[in-house]
């Protein structure tokens, strides 16, 4: 059988346990992943005790109360915490998901933090998305219409309308082509399901008019083919969103023009 191996350097290795605080009612321990690029250490695991009873109730209060009160180097992405704008997605218990909309206490025991997986990381549980967002550009997400423009909005029935239902609310937080085994293993080619959502979302605007265009530009064995539904990522969406069926519906499009 084949046996592979990490590369020395990438193993994560036990890390720093930082004090607790003196007075703790109610102990919650957190295992967080630290990495810096420079000093050309192995990835760590250090461990951070907080007080539950004095601490809001998401992941991300936790990481902010760590890193007001015992860490100040602990480094992640946050802005809105409440969901809409994708940047704390991070890896919790085993699950790529939003840590302002995380639960602490829906994870039992020890709560695990690492990056979003098979993305290189910047530092700690900051990941480089620079080809995530490059994939987005790709798909030129934006209206395309020759047609000449009305004096005011381009119109659309609420029935169009209510085709975007369930694909507009996409953050674009990376949590389900990060949980795709076909996007880890050929992300310089696969667009993944989170872009392919983003495609299907135009290809389906009533008010668009470069279907032909659009499906041309992923009609390919990579881009989009890569697919083998496997469904991590509709498992996985923090939004409830289901990438899989847009990619479906994608390839059910692809065959419908060819009759
Ligand atoms: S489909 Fe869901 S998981 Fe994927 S990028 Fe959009 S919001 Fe995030
Ligand atoms: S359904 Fe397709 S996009 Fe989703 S996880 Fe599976 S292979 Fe990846
Ligand atoms: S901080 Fe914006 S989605 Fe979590």
């Amino acid at each position: 059988m084949a046996e592979f191996n990490l590369p020395k350097n990438s193993k994560v290795r036990p890390g720093r346990t930082w004090p607790a605080p003196a007075v703790v009612k109610n102990p919650k321990t957190f295992l967080v992943y630290r990495w810096s690029p420079e000093g050309g250490e192995n990835p760590r695991l250090d461990t951070y005790t907080i007080d539950r009873d004095d601490c809001p109730p998401m992941v991300l209060d936790a990481l902010i109360k760590i890193k007001n009160e015992i860490d100040p180097t602990l480094t992640f992405r946050r802005s809105c915490r409440e969901g809409v704008c994708g940047s704390c997605a991070m890896n919790i218990d085993g699950t790529n998901t939003l840590a302002c909309t995380k639960y602490i206490d829906e994870v039992k025991g020890e709560v695990r933090i690492y990056p979003l997986p098979h993305q290189p990381v910047i530092k700690d549980l900051v990941p480089d998305q620079t080809h995530f967002f490059a994939q987005y550009r790709q798909i030129e997400p934006w209206l395309k219409a020759d047609t000449l423009a009305p004096e005011r909005e381009r119109l659309q029935s609420p029935e169009d309308r209510a085709k975007l239902d369930g694909l507009y609310e996409c953050i674009l937080c990376a949590c389900c082509s990060t949980s795709c085994p076909s996007y880890w293993w050929n992300s310089d080619r696969y667009l993944g399901p989170a872009i392919l959502l983003q495609a299907y979302r135009w290809l389906i605007d009533s008010r668009d008019e470069a279907t032909g265009e659009r499906l041309d530009q992923i009609e390919d064995p990579f881009r989009l083919y890569r697919c083998h539904t496997i469904m991590n990522c509709t498992r996985t969406c923090p939004k409830s969103l289901n990438p899989a069926k847009a990619i479906a519906e994608i390839k059910r499009m692809m065959v419908a023009r060819q009759v």
